[in-house]
């Protein structure tokens, strides 16, 4: 059991969605939280909630994809007497085939989400190192599990992160120190509505996917906060959030080459890019 009581929790994008919901839940079970975003209303709206349930609350402007920064950050919770879980869960979102993806926006989906996830983890393994015991959590979701069309940036730096968190879980093995990976399936959050898209791709596009996305995801962020508390407290390796996440993760076991033929119909294509027949609409 990894103890939550009392312990200091480092969650980055807590302005919003899965990191304000797993902040909330953190506080709501006696963690002291230090949350950190680029948005600066919402980490004051998160801290306000904390507060308000009793909960101590220190709030940070960091961009993850900064490197020098994340450092700064972890430098600055070693004053504090070091963090004892930190969950790497800021990200973002873009949509566009691979023919279309222009390579800036590849980079920007991977510098946050991917070396995002690895700068939190390197500049905070030292301190955790130093106490003997914690819990490292970084957030991929269940498109590391499977691919989708118009993702492949996301899916890249998704799976990327599976990677990087199960090979740091091995090396850890033996020791205090603890690693979960997240799958979280649709959670009703920002994720679609804050994604690039392509330049060319209309408002109403736009709002389509993200009011596409809002009916497919089925779980709030709240249940999504309690699920990786839950994890985090039971050591779980890997933490699925939602039956949709644990019916396609079974079902790429089971067709790990054909899922594809199952699944993109209608709804997976309603939160990408893609018209039913393939072709991009906008
Ligand atoms: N919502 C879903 O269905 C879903 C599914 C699987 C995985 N995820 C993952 O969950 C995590 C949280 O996403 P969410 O759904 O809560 O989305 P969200 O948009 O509601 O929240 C993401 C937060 O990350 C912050 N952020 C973005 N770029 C940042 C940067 N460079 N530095 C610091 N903060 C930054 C945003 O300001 C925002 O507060 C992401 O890693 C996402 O990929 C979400």
């Amino acid at each position: 059991m990894t103890e939550i009581s009392g312990k200091l929790a480092v969650v980055t994008g807590a302005a919003s969605g899965i990191g304000r919901g797993t902040a909330l839940e953190l506080a709501k079970r006696g963690a002291r939280l230090a949350i950190s975003d680029l948005d600066r209303a919402g980490l004051a709206e998160t801290a306000k909630r904390i507060e308000a349930m009793g909960g101590t609350v220190t709030t940070y402007l960091v961009d993850v994809a900064d490197r020098d920064a994340v450092y700064a950050f972890a430098q600055e919770i070693e004053t504090l007497g070091g963090a004892d879980i930190v969950i790497n869960n800021a990200g973002v979102a873009q949509i566009a085939r691979v023919d279309e993806l222009t390579y800036e926006d590849f980079e920007w989906v991977m510098n946050i989400d991917f070396w995002g996830m690895v700068y939190g983890t390197k500049a905070f393994l030292p301190q955790i190192q130093k106490k003997g015991e914690g819990h490292i959590v970084n957030v991929s979701s269940i498109f590391g599990i499977i691919s989708v069309p118009s993702q492949a940036a996301y899916n890249s730096a998704k799976f990327a992160i599976r990677g990087f968190t199960e090979a740091l879980r091995h090396e850890m093995k033996g020791t205090r120190i603890k690693v979960s990976c997240v799958h979280p399936g649709g959670i009703k959050t920002n994720i679609v509505r804050n994604a690039r898209f392509l330049q060319s791709t209309q408002a109403t596009a736009r709002e389509e996917a993200a009011s596409g996305f809002d009916k497919l995801a089925r779980t709030t962020p709240e249940k999504a906060g309690q699920v990786i508390v839950n994890g985090i407290a039971k050591n779980k390796p890997r933490i699925l959030i939602g039956t949709d996440a644990k019916i396609i993760d079974l079902l790429q076991r089971l067709l790990p080459g054909s899922y594809g033929k199952i699944m993109f119909r209608r709804e997976i294509d309603a939160f990408s890019n893609t018209s039913e027949t393939g072709e991009a609409k906008a």
